[in-house]
């Protein structure tokens, strides 16, 4: 069975849209750890639209199972992932417009960089995955910058509708089998919810499955009742009068 890492970007989204304290990613993955989560996984983007750099710090010290960053192949997030040292990095593709990272990156494209910064992360002790589109091109690209890991963006499987999705699929497979060939690790990721999530769990190869979205959306709702709850306990606690 993969390991769950959960991608906790969007509870600092929620913390985000009114600049306050709460709710903290900090707390909110010793809670994932405590329920289970095998990992947990933060994007520190470039225009710091969700986590920012003290969560990562923070983060760094507390995690106790393991920390993946993912990041743009940007000279200021080589720098920081050196600074801090997570245990893993991911490296996607980044675009200040999009609301979550859309495609694959081209890795192919990238290798001269890659062949550059990837050495160098490994050095310091941080294993590299890329967050990759399920195409042959891109895993040959990732065997030959010797990372670590491919990311398989499960993306498209997750949008597709009832007739393309066993394709989607197959091609995920197709991809699982042929990274493990070239010697690379599988992830997976994107789009993950309570009911795609078997198929590609079930996928050859694949070591860990990052989820963000559809875990943080659901604590929203199965939390509300409790968060409720305690307000009106306050309210009762008050002692004030009866409107
Ligand atoms: N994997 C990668 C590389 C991502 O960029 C994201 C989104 O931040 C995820 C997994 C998680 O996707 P989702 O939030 O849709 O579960």
């Amino acid at each position: 069975m993969p390991r769950l890492h959960v991608n906790i970007d969007h509870v600092a989204t929620v913390r985000q849209a009114r600049r306050e304290r709460v709710p903290d990613p900090v707390a909110a993955a010793v809670i994932c750890e405590l329920a289970g989560a095998q990992g947990i996984t933060v994007h520190l983007r470039e225009d710091r639209r969700h986590i920012q750099d003290r969560d990562l710090r923070l983060l760094r010290e507390t995690v106790t199972t393991l920390l993946n960053q993912e990041m743009a192949l940007a000279e200021e997030m080589v720098r920081i992932a050196l600074e801090v040292r997570p245990d893993e990095v991911c490296v996607v593709p980044e675009d200040r417009q999009e609301l979550t990272t859309e495609g694959g990156l081209d890795a192919a494209a990238a290798l001269p960089r890659l062949h550059k910064e990837v050495p160098k992360l490994q050095q310091a002790g941080i294993a590299v995955s890329l967050f990759v589109d399920p195409d042959p091109k891109a895993l040959e690209a990732a065997a030959q910058c010797g990372a670590d890991f491919v990311e398989l963006h499960t993306g498209r499987y997750a949008r597709a509708r009832a007739a393309e999705r066993h394709n989607e699929l197959k091609r995920l497979e197709t991809a699982a089998r042929y990274a493990h060939e070239l010697g690379l690790r599988v992830n997976a990721g994107h789009g993950l919810d309570y009911d795609n999530v078997g198929e590609v769990a079930r996928l050859p190869h694949v070591e860990e499955l990052n989820i963000g979205f559809a875990i943080v959306a659901r604590s929203v709702l199965v939390g509300l009742d409790q968060a409720v709850r305690e307000m009106l306990d306050r309210l009762l606690a008050s002692g004030a009068a009866e409107a």
